[in-house]
């Protein structure tokens, strides 16, 4: 069948809007084929000239999450200290990681040199590779959503401590370290929302018709009403 049932396309939506960004964690394990199930689902991300620049670093050791987890607070510091008040005291409130409360962290990699030397698409645009890498991401986090598995991503690090620490090979990108579990909850609206730090744009602004200049909104018989 080429199309989806009605419920496998809600399903899939559901999937989307029910994702969140999670660093709350119970203490519970994954069963190592729902793991398998849902990294394979990253592995079936597109990629450029269909490179699959990705590799998956599962990490369950607690003293290699502890050091990952210094390196995570060492870049919180250093970011705490870059805002001005009121705004620097509501960074401090955020809980920005939970690398040590999740029973799984997934460093996901990009290597540029994978499938070269020619890699289909990838000449005029180097930076594909990474965005395809993103997308194994994406797929990650869908999956696991849809499995009641929690994924909070963390970009407060140094990417290369943490190469060091994961042993990854100098040429390899870790592009996204994720905490992997079962969640406390799945919040309603972003973790940032709810605090007050950002708010979701206005997708009609964001929609240009025709071109930049053009006008706004997904919807173009609204536009010309
Ligand atoms: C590339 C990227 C890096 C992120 N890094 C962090 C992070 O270091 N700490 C954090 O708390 N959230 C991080 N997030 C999560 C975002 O804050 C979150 O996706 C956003 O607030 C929207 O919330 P939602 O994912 O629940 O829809 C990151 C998300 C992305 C896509």
């Amino acid at each position: 069948m080429v199309g989806f049932t009605d419920d496998e396309i809600r399903a899939v939506y559901r999937a989307i809007y029910a994702r969140r960004d999670i660093r709350r964690f119970r203490d519970e394990p994954i069963p190592e084929e729902t793991l398998e199930r849902v990294i394979d689902a990253a592995h079936h991300a597109p990629s450029v000239g269909f490179s699959q620049p990705w590799d998956f670093v599962v990490v369950r050791d607690p003293e290699t999450k502890a050091e990952i987890e210094a390196i995570a607070s060492r870049a919180i510091d250093a970011a705490r200290a870059a805002y001005e008040q009121p705004r620097r005291s509501q960074f401090g409130r955020l809980k920005l990681e939970g690398i040590e409360d999740a029973p799984v962290n997934v460093c996901v990699t990009c290597d540029p040199t994978r499938g070269e030397p020619h890699v289909l698409g990838r000449n005029s645009m180097r930076r594909t590779d990474v965005y395809s890498t993103c997308l194994a991401v994406q797929n990650l986090w869908l999956a696991a959503r849809a499995e009641g598995i929690g994924v909070g991503w963390v970009s407060f690090l140094y990417p290369s401590e943490v190469r060091e620490v994961l042993d990854i090979p100098p040429h390899v990108k870790p592009v996204a370290y994720l905490c992997v579990g079962y969640p406390e909850s799945f919040p309603e609206e972003p973790i940032l929302q709810t605090e007050g730090w950002r708010d979701r744009l206005e997708l009609d602004d964001l929609v240009h018709l025709e071109g930049w200049e053009g006008s706004r909104g997904v919807d173009e018989g609204d536009q010309r009403a």
